[in-house]
């Protein structure tokens, strides 16, 4: 890549000049119409040294200009230092491009083990829209760890055990004869997942003001997790249906989890490990609750401590997040935890960190990390909901978009791949989500997100089909080619390319595949305005044609490697 020959080179001169060379960063320019690539170390070293910035400036563009040629270095003032490559250097990046098959994106030489926890459907409610985000940021961050070369995991951690469950169960126990599942020979029912969905959130709405039914689904919970046999083949029975059910749902979304472990999986883990907690004498009754502090001496503001036991026994929130911090410890070590979940849930999260840390669930040196994010609003500016006012499934998400989409298609789309409508609807919506900065809440616009042009999922397919068009045309797939970059449009789209290959892993430091999309989304500008600007199957300049199916393959494929990262599948045709 040439910014890291620039990087190389230039702090080679700088050390050469007898100066400090190990800052010396050359960055892509802020000011792409001045110079492709800039250098803002003068100032600094014009601090160390003593000496104005222009001065610097000036003795480090010449020290370069003596020594290499691939690009033109000029001071600007008041002591940048810019740079031009020349188009010899272009071409030869490009055809670099063209014979790695990462396209410039070079794998880690550490790499990590690292768990993301990027689901947390509750068992018995469909997935919703609620769930959206986490599956989409999650996915793509699972897939851009990977793609760097790092060990992960992604976990999707059913929500299975906790007291809806009980709820679910207390509705069953009014609509059905459970009997069959409590010794006596009558048959059991045979619920289906329609009757879960109903029945869980009339649940959970009467537990709210009805206390018989709350304490009824609460003695249930108990009874579930200390295991007693009827309940738990019911609840078994419960698991099934909606597993399959979530399962095929993340499907449509191509959303993958290597773990489909629940919060019940862990169960085994939660009293050894309150035990060794309370032996190591960190834990302390408070209101009949078994509770730990996990103030640190900075914070400003008390943090609460955590509920890690209530009176009646009962499972919490937080230790089952502990004791599959326990689990995931004995099963991976890992070297991270990622958890993809709400920003509402950051202090829930944050005393599960601290306290996994201080009861030594995890070594000092693991990383706990929450990357949290924002809710996804209607037009009004509120959690979106249907027209109706409910919550929206994801399924009929999933299907109103991909209907839309199916809308905007041509015929021929369609006999090419069937499927064609559901991935450009999964485009439209994955992109619209990740393309914003995650911790913000965004606006759900069906319209806006499925145009073809406009800063879309659907776009990028669209260019990208129009791309394999092209070179499935041609009678050169752009391989095995010596380019020669000549115009503005081809540098443009050269410069973007490069862009895209470093947006990887400054997406993956922030945890914000937004970067990515960003500069998938400015590649396929440059490419349109490039092939605008020639006519590429016509063209009878041999070297001309070529080099410009070398560049459109180079984006093919770049384009195609990000839409990957970012969870988009590609349609042959639109
Ligand atoms: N099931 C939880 C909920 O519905 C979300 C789980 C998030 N992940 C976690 N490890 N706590 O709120």
């Amino acid at each position: 890549m040439l910014i890291n020959q620039l990087n190389q080179d230039l702090s080679l001169c700088a050390g050469q000049l007898g100066w400090p060379a190990d800052r010396i960063a050359v960055t892509y320019s802020d000011r792409p119409d001045l110079c492709q690539f800039q250098c803002n170390a003068p100032f600094r070293l014009a601090k160390e040294l003593h000496r104005p910035p222009m001065a610097i400036a000036t003795e480090l563009a010449e020290a370069f200009a003596r020594k290499f040629n691939y690009a033109a270095a000029a001071p600007a003032a008041p002591g940048f230092l810019n740079f031009t490559v020349t188009d010899n250097a272009l071409s030869r990046q490009l055809k670099e491009f063209n014979e790695d098959s990462r396209c410039g994106v070079e794998k880690t030489p550490a790499p990590r083990r690292i768990i993301i926890d990027y689901g947390g459907p509750n068992i018995a409610k469909p997935l919703h829209v609620g769930h959206l985000r986490s599956a989409v940021i999650g996915e793509s961050l699972k897939r851009l760890a990977r793609f760097l070369g790092h060990q992960v995991y992604g976990d999707v951690h059913l929500g299975d055990w906790g007291t809806q469950m009980g709820l679910v169960i207390a509705g069953l126990e009014e609509r059905y004869d459970l009997s069959g599942y409590f010794g006596s020979s009558l048959p059991r029912p045979r619920f289906t997942l329609d009757d879960l969905n109903e029945i869980y959130p009339q649940a959970s709405a009467r537990a709210k003001t009805d206390e018989a039914f709350r304490e009824k689904a609460q003695e249930i919970t108990c009874r579930l997790q200390n295991r007693e046999k009827g309940y738990y083949t019911l609840w078994q029975d419960v698991c099934e249906v909606s597993v399959s059910d979530i399962q095929k749902d993340y499907r449509k979304l191509d959303v993958e989890f290597d773990l489909w472990y629940g919060e019940s999986t862990c169960d085994r883990y939660v009293d050894p490990m309150l035990q060794s907690m309370a032996e190591k004498g960190l834990t302390y009754e408070s209101d009949g609750a078994l509770v730990m502090d996990v103030n640190q001496p900075e914070d400003e503001k008390p943090m609460p401590p955590i509920l890690l036991r209530k009176s009646n026994g009962a499972r919490l929130y937080a230790s089952t997040d502990l004791a599959t911090l326990c689990q995931r410890q004995e099963e991976f070590a890992p070297d991270e935890v990622w958890y993809v979940v709400d920003a509402r849930q950051a202090l829930h999260l944050e005393q599960v960190f601290r306290c996994a840390k201080k009861s030594g669930i995890v070594p000092k040196e693991t990383r706990l990390i929450h990357i949290p994010f924002g809710t996804v609003n209607g037009k009004d500016g509120k959690p979106f909901k249907t027209r109706e006012g409910g919550t929206m499934k994801l399924k009929d998400l999933i299907a109103m978009i991909s209907e839309a989409a199916e809308q905007l298609l041509s015929p021929g789309a369609l006999t090419q791949d069937p499927q064609a409508p559901r991935k450009v609807g999964c485009a439209a919506l994955k992109f619209g989500d990740l393309v914003c900065n995650r911790i913000k809440n965004y606006i759900f616009d069906l319209e806006k997100f499925i145009q073809f042009d406009g800063k879309t999922g659907s776009y990028l397919l669209y260019t990208l089909v129009r791309i394999r068009s092209l070179l499935a045309k041609a009678e050169s797939d752009g391989t095995g080619i010596d380019p020669v970059i000549t115009t503005q449009e081809e540098r443009d789209v050269l410069m973007k390319l490069q862009l895209l290959a470093t947006s990887y892993q400054q997406a993956y430091e922030e945890k914000l595949p937004n970067y990515i999309c960003e500069a998938v989304y400015d590649l396929a500008n440059a490419y349109n305005v490039f092939y605008g600007s020639c006519r590429i199957l016509s063209e009878e300049n041999q070297q001309k044609k070529n080099t410009w199916l070398a560049l459109s393959r180079a984006v093919g494929e770049a384009m195609e490697q990000a839409l990957f990262v970012l969870g988009i599948e590609p349609v042959p045709a639109m």
